[in-house]
């Protein structure tokens, strides 16, 4: 018999066909109201704004604008339910509802990952396999701590707040969410949520959920519209809790706004995150971590790994196979199943990275993009690299949120660690070695909220997650994301 030869060429480009998902399946309607004591309303005003594909900058929907007057009525619903109907439940009751939650979510998952792709611009891949599970995940999470909120804090006696206003961001929008709603309702108070303004579309499906579910009217009240309804929000004399999620300069108006009221404050902010890696790391995976650290969801995360810090005598390999595994990376249409990196979540996020793309060229550091074409239509950046930059450029020190990496090297592990910390910001960072003391010793140097080894970017409702320094005070998820609604 004759032997078939195979040649493997390592130098080609695959070649993938066309994978678009499905969108026949979903329906979105033409306005969408304010979520408020259990109905859709519409805005006092009657003012909308639009949101739009930023894949195609199609328009997709309305979006109603609450003003003042909405804040009022959707605190007031907010209020008038903690205090006749959410408060008084007994906590297993209320776990059931959250509960149901978590399953509709479930059940209605390629909905909620096909909108929050059309909406958002994140591959449809990153919405199907990480947003929409665990979105559901951290309900189910929640809704098992509800009645047992005594063992949780022994001899503490856990109470309620109140009402909670929740402002989050649009870079993991059913997420933060998740993230906000479930411990709100697990804890017994009742919420006010308003998502960002480019990517309210799958928060308003959750309103369709939480209608659908039964949940007392006024339990979960969503409303929509830009940084004024927040401002509103933050701002209300019958709020007893904000949780924000967004920027550092947001995150700073809303902590001098609360200076002076007895409203508590949780703040998940900005990042810049070292990720280190160490001559005795697993190269090949490393560079797996490197690419799934910077250029997931478009770099649009607040722990994305964005300065990347390598140990000298294995730097030339590291960034030769990094370059090398970019080339491979599929920019483009979010819908299609294949594409890594989507698109860019507006048009003001791209002239900002744009920005510091050209900032980082000024200050002399060296620039590298991968060789992909870009389609004609919609916001996308190539994924971009800095060779060869220090400490005290721009690009090193302020947050980019997009798919932009900066590159530093390093002998030992004290310069490492100094040039790590010597930032703003401290919410996450990411050690690569096969050393497990040096592991330890790095976490315990490491002024950051999460330290993920061997790994980047993995989320677990069980797992605390928030930061030091300006990316802000509090922590969500896990039995400590409880604390924050409780009073002890
Ligand atoms: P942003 O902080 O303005 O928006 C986040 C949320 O806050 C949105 O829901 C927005 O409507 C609301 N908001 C805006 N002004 C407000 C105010 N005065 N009071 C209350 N709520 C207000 O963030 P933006 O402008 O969308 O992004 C700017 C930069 O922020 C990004 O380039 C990125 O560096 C950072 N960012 C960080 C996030 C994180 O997860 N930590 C998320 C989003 C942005
Ligand atoms: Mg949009």
């Amino acid at each position: 018999m004759r032997e078939k030869k195979q040649s493997l060429d390592f130098t080609s480009k695959w070649c993938y066909e066309p994978a678009p998902e499905n969108s026949d399946h979903i329906q979105l309607k033409k306005k969408y109201e304010l979520f408020i004591d259990g109905k859709f309303v519409k805005p006092t005003k009657g003012k909308y704004f639009d949101t739009i594909n930023p894949a195609t900058e199609q328009k997709l929907a309305e979006i109603a604008e609450a003003d003042e007057s909405d804040v009022n009525k959707a605190v007031k619903a907010a209020r008038n339910s903690y205090e006749n109907v959410w408060s008084k439940m007994p906590a297993a009751e209320r776990g059931k509802y959250i509960f149901r939650i978590a399953r509709m979510i479930q059940e209605r998952a390629r909905e909620f990952a096909v909108i929050e792709t059309l909406d958002g611009g994140k591959p449809i891949r990153e919405s199907r396999d990480i947003d929409i599970p665990l979105a559901a995940n951290y309900f189910f999470y929640y809704a098992g701590w509800a009645d047992k909120l005594a063992y949780a804090f022994p001899n503490r006696n856990p109470k309620p707040l109140g009402v909670a206003g929740q402002i989050i961001p649009w870079n993991f929008p059913l997420l933060m969410a998740a993230w906000k709603i479930a411990p709100a309702l697990a804890t017994g108070n009742t919420v006010i949520l308003k998502p960002a303004e480019t990517t309210s579309l799958t928060a308003l499906k959750l309103a369709e959920i939480i209608a659908d579910s039964g949940l007392p009217p006024g339990v979960v009240n969503i409303i929509t519209g830009g940084g004024k309804t927040g401002a509103a929000i933050v701002n209300h004399k019958d709020i007893n809790k904000i949780a924000f999620t967004g920027s550092t300069d947001v995150g700073k108006l809303i902590q001098h706004s609360l200076a002076n009221t007895n409203k508590k404050l949780t703040l998940e902010l900005g990042g810049k995150a070292a990720n280190i890696i160490f001559d005795d790391a697993p190269l090949d995976q490393a560079v797996e971590g490197i690419v799934n650290g910077i250029f997931f969801n478009q770099g649009h995360v607040c722990c994305a790994g964005s300065r990347l810090f390598i140990q000298e005598n294995v730097a030339n390999i590291v960034i030769q196979k990094l370059k090398d595994r970019m080339e491979t990376l599929i920019v483009g249409d979010p819908m299609d199943k294949n594409t890594d990196i989507g698109a860019i979540n507006s048009k003001q996020q791209l002239e900002t990275i744009q920005k510091y793309i050209s900032i980082g060229k000024k200050e002399g550091a060296d620039f590298y993009q991968s060789s992909c074409a870009l389609p004609k239509k919609g916001y996308f950046c190539k994924p971009t690299l800095f060779l060869n930059t220090s400490q005290s450029h721009r690009i090193v020190q302020e947050e980019i949120f997009g798919p932009v990496l900066t590159i530093q090297t390093f002998r030992t592990v004290e310069e490492v660690i100094e040039k790590a910390n010597n930032i703003p910001y401290g919410l996450s960072a990411g050690v690569w070695t096969d050393k497990g003391s040096r592991i330890f010793n790095m976490t315990s140097k490491l002024r950051a909220g999460v330290v993920w080894a061997n790994t980047y970017n993995k989320f677990d409702p069980t797992s605390p997650f928030g930061g030091y320094k300006e990316s802000g005070f509090g922590r969500e998820g896990g039995l400590h994301g409880l604390q924050p609604y409780l009073s002890l």
